[in-house]
């Protein structure tokens, strides 16, 4: 695992965006798998900003995302696809179609579980996936459980994931308690995993995911038998691995 320890949000958008945008020019056909929540905000502002003013070209990006609410259209402004269009894909040059979030209308979910797991397939998967951590250690919405789930699958929200998105709905709109998301199989099969963190409110999160047991209570903590980890993280968010304790 590579730790890229930096010293605030804003830092660590410039870091993750810099490897983003060097990966696209390197290779302009590749595969991005997206998150959203508000950790890449400042990651897709920057990407954004390098698309107008340093000519960085999406025009044969794919984007594949991690998850979507079941029940939101994708017109529904807290729908992660109307998140990703809104904070990313309406500002850069990239072709609608070549975008993909789950559908979290589909009349059949489970269907729509085996083709997102098909579609990442025919992609062969990412050659990047962004991931942000719940405070409750999930990676997209892997929630806690006795196992890992391999597929992409629906699963119902805890209690403490829907509290903390709550913040993004309306006083009194329903939060959403169910959510399609990618499995184990496509986040790991993505050739580079890139892991976010900011804050004192992901800090046992980080610990637990980055140095504690690999265990499916801690869904991140899978990140640990990935060959290829880079973990961006400011000092709030690593205050509590032990890294950074004074001597005595
Ligand atoms: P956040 O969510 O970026 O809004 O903190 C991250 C997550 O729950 O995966």
């Amino acid at each position: 695992m590579k730790l890229i320890c930096v010293s605030n949000e804003e830092e660590m958008s410039l870091e993750a965006s810099r490897l983003i945008a060097a990966l696209v020019r390197i290779k302009p056909d590749a595969v991005l798998g997206l998150a959203t929540g508000s950790t890449p905000l400042g990651t897709y502002e920057e990407l954004v900003r390098m698309h107008g003013e340093e000519n960085l070209d999406f025009s044969r990006v794919r984007t594949v995302n991690l998850d979507e609410y079941i029940g939101l259209d994708g017109n529904h402004p807290q729908s992660y696809r109307a998140f990703m269009n809104g904070y990313l894909f309406d500002r850069v040059n990239i072709s609608p179609a070549n975008t993909f979030v789950p559908n979290g209308m589909a009349e059949d979910l489970e269907r729509e579980c085996l083709e997102y797991d098909q579609l990442l397939e025919q992609l062969n998967f990412t050659d990047l996936q962004l991931l942000g951590i719940g405070s409750n250690g999930h990676i997209a919405f892997n929630e806690p459980d006795d196992y890992f789930t391999a597929h992409c699958h629906c699963v119902d929200l805890t209690h403490e994931t829907i509290e903390a998105n709550r913040r993004f709905f309306a006083e009194g709109e329903d939060v959403p308690t169910r959510a399609i998301t990618m499995g184990m199989r496509g986040i790991m099969s993505s050739r580079r995993l890139l892991l976010l963190a900011s804050g004192k409110k992901k800090a046992e999160a980080v610990a637990a995911a980055c140095f504690g047991p690999v265990s499916p209570r801690v869904p991140g903590s899978i990140i640990q038998l990935h060959h290829e980890v880079t973990v961006i993280a400011d000092l709030d968010a690593l205050s509590k691995t032990g890294l950074f304790e004074e001597a005595d």
